[in-house]
């Protein structure tokens, strides 16, 4: 038995999820922990809202709230949305409780003492016309690498290099198309370069990562930097050290403190367990395995900057030094990072109106239907599209046609013929009746290796295959035609159940709602694939801070099914069943068409009103300020992105 972490990515509180995010980090994650404990590992799996930073700010400034109350709304609309995927989190939290901050400014001070964090300058943007800084990727240019228009502060698309705000030529605010400004500031870096060395090995000695993921891995150290992890904001978490700690407008980069989030929600959910030490057997046991998943846009962050952070917390880096308070820390032992997906053919954008959002979905469609499509069409290992025909289809085809009428068809004959699961004997078996138990059988080795691979869309694959041959069992041997022979109509009717049964258990990792129902339909009593739950907890740390948080009971032998073909009992009663499925009507599809028309021309609308508005105020202090207001205001309008 081993002990898994499994480290999901923490989601911007800044807006609800779309379908996009869930089918990168969210409903793989739940398949692969569902499956390490159905086969008795000891998982522990942990999220929460990423509530800092500018994507924040941005939002809170927008909606003209602060940002707070942003991270506060988004954290349980989120919560409630991946609750109702499913998602068998441990512990679903956020990143503005007192146990985080706590936790992320142990490893700061750690890292500070061992060296690998120090103070220098860099050069930040201002808003000439409000006085903050402008993140890097709200500041647009042309860039000085390969002369594209509409490259980022961060990062040019078009070439592929990172940036800073400072190189590009012409850079102009997205926000309002000012000429930011300039200055140097002080901060704490990231001594990457002294962590590398480090950090390569790590990586060079992993193994079955995906290619294109640790390629890309490898190549983010051709040319290692130093990482600034402060920024000058005033949303965040406050710097460990005198002089910082009380400024307002200092606060740590919210990506250093995010990845954090794996280990504190380790640690708050042993708090709440009243066993606080519970943690370390994921994080310090060298044994225990850690998998992380997440889009690909996150690889840098936890291939490089996480990695890097634990070994600088362990003193493993070419200055030396020692752990901390919680101990030498494990790094990931894989990340498994899933391409993009678009939407009907273009790239999800909240902004723009191009997006699904998990709530939406669910409202109209089963959670298995939406589970199913993204296992069976997610972007896995290469970029896929999301597009209501398929939607529409998979459900109809697959779900409603091939696995739940068998399940009925199955229930349905055992209802009428028997009332229960009938009595066999071992030498009433035919070859084929044979075959088709071995096959489910083997299944469970072939689906669970493909999981344990990270290759889950092949995994669904084959168990989808063996309700392919059940069904296939079932016509060649027509029960409805069994007159006579009840013994013989009993093996037949025995062989499917099982193979039902078996089928049932191997798609519990991808379908969990309705593999209970499945299994009541076939007579099972309890729980057979637990479900988590949304509990309202106080901080534990800042009083009177209260939250959503995504919790469960997940145990294997109490209400986790065991990975493995479980013999069906005779006389088990076996009801007149209902359908679990429901097939989609076609109309459906061009539905959704409109529906998704209708948000696009409404966000086009809405988006042009508020720059416009922005470029206005931005008109009318510079009336204010100057006489002459000769400044051009075109040029920009084509880049912006959402
Ligand atoms: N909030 C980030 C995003 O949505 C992901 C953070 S992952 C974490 O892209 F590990 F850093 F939390
Ligand atoms: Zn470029």
């Amino acid at each position: 038995m081993s002990n898994i972490l499994v480290s999901v990515a923490w989601p911007y509180a800044n807006g609800p999820r779309h379908i996009g995010h869930v089918a990168g980090f969210g409903v793989p994650s739940d398949v692969y922990a569902r499956y390490q404990r159905m086969k008795g590992n000891d998982v522990l799996m942990v999220s929460g809202t990423d509530e800092h930073g500018t994507p924040i700010l941005v939002e809170a400034d927008a909606e003209g709230v602060g940002p707070q109350e942003i991270a506060d709304r988004y954290n349980r609309i989120i919560a409630e949305d991946l609750c109702n995927l499913g998602l068998s989190y441990d512990l679903f939290t956020r990143t503005t409780t007192g146990n985080h901050e706590h936790v992320v400014q142990e490893l700061f001070k750690q890292c500070l003492s061992n060296g690998y964090i120090y103070q220098g300058t860099q050069k930040v943007a201002i808003s000439p016309s409000t006085g903050r800084t402008l993140p890097d990727r709200y500041i647009e240019g042309t860039c000085p690498i390969c002369g594209a228009d509409g490259a980022r502060g961060d990062q040019c698309d078009n070439c592929g290099n990172e940036l800073d705000p400072d190189e590009l030529i012409n850079p102009v605010s997205k926000i309002n198309g000012e000429t930011p400004r300039f200055e140097e500031s002080e901060h704490f870096f990231l001594d990457l370069p002294a962590l590398a060395e480090a950090n390569l090995k790590w990586l060079e000695s992993r193994q079955g990562w995906r290619s294109n993921v640790l390629n890309f891995s490898l190549g983010l150290f051709k040319e290692v930097k130093p990482r600034a992890i402060t920024r000058d904001i005033d949303w965040g978490i406050p710097v460990p050290v005198d002089g910082w700690v009380d400024n307002p407008n200092k606060k740590l980069y919210v990506w250093f403190d995010a990845v954090i989030g794996y280990l504190s929600a380790s640690i708050e959910w042993a708090r709440r367990q009243g066993d606080p030490e519970a943690w370390r057997r994921w994080w310090n046991d060298p044994e225990a395995l850690g998998y992380y998943f997440m889009g690909k846009d996150n690889i840098t962050f936890h291939s490089q900057i996480w990695p890097s952070e634990l070994l600088a917390y362990d003193g493993e880096g070419s200055k030396g030094g020692r752990p901390g308070e919680y101990g030498r820390l494990n790094l990931p032992e894989q990340v498994v990072a899933s391409e993009f997906m678009t939407m009907e053919g273009r790239k999800f954008s909240s902004s723009r109106g191009i997006v699904i959002y998990v709530r939406d979905i669910l409202e109209r469609y089963q959670v298995d239907a939406v589970r199913y499509y993204i296992s069976v069409a997610g972007p896995e290992s290469s970029d896929s599209d999301f597009t209501w025909s398929e939607f529409v289809r998979h459900n109809n085809e697959e779900l409603a046609a091939s696995w739940g009428n068998l399940v009925n068809r199955v229930a349905n004959l055992l209802n009428k013929d028997f009332g229960r699961i009938p009595r066999i004997e071992e030498d009433w078996l035919t070859a084929e009746d044979r075959a088709l138990l071995e096959e489910s059988r083997a299944a469970f080795d072939t689906v669970g290796s493909l999981i344990e691979h990270q290759r889950q869309k092949a995994a669904l694959g084959e168990a989808m295959g063996l309700v392919g041959d059940i069904n296939k069992y079932i016509s060649a041997q027509e029960p409805w035609k069994i007159k006579e022979d009840q013994d013989r109509l009993a093996t037949v009717l025995h062989t499917a159940a099982q193979a039902v049964c078996d089928a049932n258990t191997l798609l519990a990792p991808f379908l969990p709602h309705s593999a209970q129902k499945v299994y009541e339909t076939m007579g099972g009593e309890g729980t057979f694939s637990p479900l988590p739950h949304l509990e309202e907890v106080e901080d534990l740390d800042k009083p009177g801070f209260s939250y959503p948080i995504i919790t469960g009971t997940y145990r294997l032998g109490v209400n986790v099914h065991p990975w493995r073909s479980e013999p069906i009992k005779d006389g088990t009663p076996i009801a007149k069943p209902t359908p679990i499925f429901a097939k989609i009507p076609k109309e459906a599809v061009q539905e959704e068409l409109d529906r998704f028309q209708a948000r696009l021309d409404e966000r086009k609308a809405r988006e042009k009103a508020r720059f416009e508005e922005e470029q206005a105020k931005l008109k009318a202090r510079e009336g204010a300020g100057r006489k002459d207001d000769g400044q051009a205001d075109g040029g920009h309008e084509g880049g912006r992105q959402g």
